[in-house]
């Protein structure tokens, strides 16, 4: 399968935040921009693999900023790095007031995603091709995330005595 690079999957996903959208504070629902952050990131590596995705982990999600009702959200999301099925899409949420064009990052996101067959068993998917020193870092962070992970679990197993 021949690299294909970031830049082509990039996928950005802009919804306007309502009154339904927030508590009664006006703060909006941490899960609504859990949900846009996995939107995004299924677009991006749908775009990378050209084929069916499905989310296996949400693996990293900050809030660092809230979200107020009349903001405009966007999620950013671009294919970090590519394994054999799986990929890690990394998702920037930016908030900005209409009327200001004032922005500012309020979340960050990292997924994982697994290409996947029409039987939903996982399936190869494209290699990625870095373009740039911002996409190679992000591919050696989500390397690194990785292999946390996987070590985690490894300890995880050890310590109930299933590895
Ligand atoms: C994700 C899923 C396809 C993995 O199936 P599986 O039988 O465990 O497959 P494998 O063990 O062969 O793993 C496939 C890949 O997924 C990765 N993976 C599996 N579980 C994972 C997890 N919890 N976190 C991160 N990666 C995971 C593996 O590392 C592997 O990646 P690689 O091929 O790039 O090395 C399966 O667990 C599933 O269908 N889950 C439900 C998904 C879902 O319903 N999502 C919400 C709606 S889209």
């Amino acid at each position: 399968m021949e690299p294909k690079p970031a830049s082509e999957s990039r996928a950005v996903l802009v919804k306007w935040m309502g009154i339904g959208d927030a508590n009664s504070a006006g703060f909006v629902h941490g899960g609504l921009v859990m949900k846009l952050c996995d939107e995004a990131a299924g677009i991006a590596a749908i775009r990378h693999c050209r084929g069916r995705v499905v989310t296996a982990a949400m693996d990293r999600m900050t809030f660092i900023l809230p979200v107020h009702v009349g903001e405009l959200v966007t999620c950013t999301a671009s294919v970090n790095a590519a394994w054999r099925t799986s990929m890690e899409v990394g998702v920037r949420v930016e908030a900005e007031s209409p009327l200001t064009g004032e922005s500012r990052h309020t979340s960050t996101a990292y997924l994982t995603m697994v290409a996947v067959d029409d039987d939903g068993t996982p399936t190869p998917g494209p290699p990625l091709a870095t373009e740039s020193e911002t996409e190679r870092r992000r591919e050696r962070e989500a390397e690194l995330r990785r292999q946390n992970r996987l070590a985690e679990r490894d300890e995880i197993l050890r310590h109930r005595g299933e590895a």
